[in-house]
């Protein structure tokens, strides 16, 4: 499928790499970016031969937000029925791994995106934040609910509140992101990560995805719950019969998803 805002690779590896391509306005995330986006992201998501996604940007941002100017007129209501917070639902829902590698700017939109994303490899030069309130309004994609879940009440409020932008070393310290690079080698970093998810057996990659993403809206009562079904699940599979009985033959397992 052709794309005008992003470009998409396979690797034989078992792995895709997403890169959101509109650099001359910081890779701002207009309808038509985010449409084709999702629709990368379920095509990878149903593709046999994928097993783990990097999405990224370019080394000056990964993304600066929503598109301002596509927004900046429209009425409450017809931000309403453009309804696009259903495609950013979209990427919560992919099963596959998501690996984030972000450089440059990842702010408002870009940084709720970043943070939808299971995993994080930032460079050193990242500049993260929720500026929304600068342009009068407040973040709309999450920002509240999963920054506040990731570092804390306090430093959510500072960076929503007066929407100053943290250094990819403060977001390493916040827990933010998973690990900060030299900027020559965050992207490949990220396709290592990836490289390294894709080996593993895809059955457990899906379920355990799915039950730690659990722990972010259930009692810890029902996230065990969850857990448990999970972990008994995979005893259906032959890759978990595979898995065991490599490591008693001392040899490494061979995958067949099933
Ligand atoms: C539209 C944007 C943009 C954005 C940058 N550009 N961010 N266009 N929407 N979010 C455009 C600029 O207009 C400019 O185009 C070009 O990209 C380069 O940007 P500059 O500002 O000239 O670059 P620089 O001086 O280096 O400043 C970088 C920056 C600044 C600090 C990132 O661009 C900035 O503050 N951007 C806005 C960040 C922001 O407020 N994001 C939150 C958006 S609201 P021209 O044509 O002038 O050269 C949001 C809500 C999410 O994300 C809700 C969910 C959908």
């Amino acid at each position: 499928m052709d794309y005008q805002f992003i470009l998409v690779s396979k690797d034989p590896a078992g792995f895709a790499v997403v890169q959101l391509n509109r650099p001359e306005v910081l890779n701002a995330i207009n309808i038509k970016l985010m449409e084709e986006l999702v629709a990368a992201l379920e095509a990878l998501d149903s593709d046999q031969d994928i097993r783990c996604i990097v999405i990224t940007g370019n080394e000056k941002a990964f993304a600066a937000g929503a598109d301002i100017k596509e927004m900046s007129d429209a009425s409450a209501v017809e931000m309403l029925q453009r309804d696009q917070f259903a495609r950013w639902d979209r990427i919560r829902k992919v099963k596959k791994p998501i690996v984030a590698a972000v450089s440059g700017f990842a702010l408002g939109g870009g940084c709720e995106l970043m943070m939808t994303c299971d995993i994080v490899i930032a460079s050193e030069t990242a500049r993260i934040g929720q500026p929304e309130i600068n342009i009068g309004v407040m973040p709309g994609a999450g920002g509240t609910q999963r920054l506040t879940r990731a570092v804390g009440k306090v430093k959510a409020m500072e960076m929503v509140l007066t929407g100053t932008m943290i250094t990819a070393q403060e977001a390493l310290q916040w827990g933010l992101v998973n690990k900060v690079m030299p900027v020559e080698f965050y992207l490949e970093e990220a396709k290592a990560l990836a490289k390294n998810i894709a080996q593993k057996p895809p059955l457990a990659v899906r379920l355990a995805k799915e039950s730690v993403l659990k722990a972010f809206d259930t009692t810890i009562e029902g996230g065990l719950e969850f857990e448990r079904k999970n972990f008994y699940l995979l005893f259906a599979s032959e890759d978990q019969k595979e898995g065991m009985k490599a490591f008693t033959e001392k040899r490494n397992a061979q995958w067949k998803g099933k």
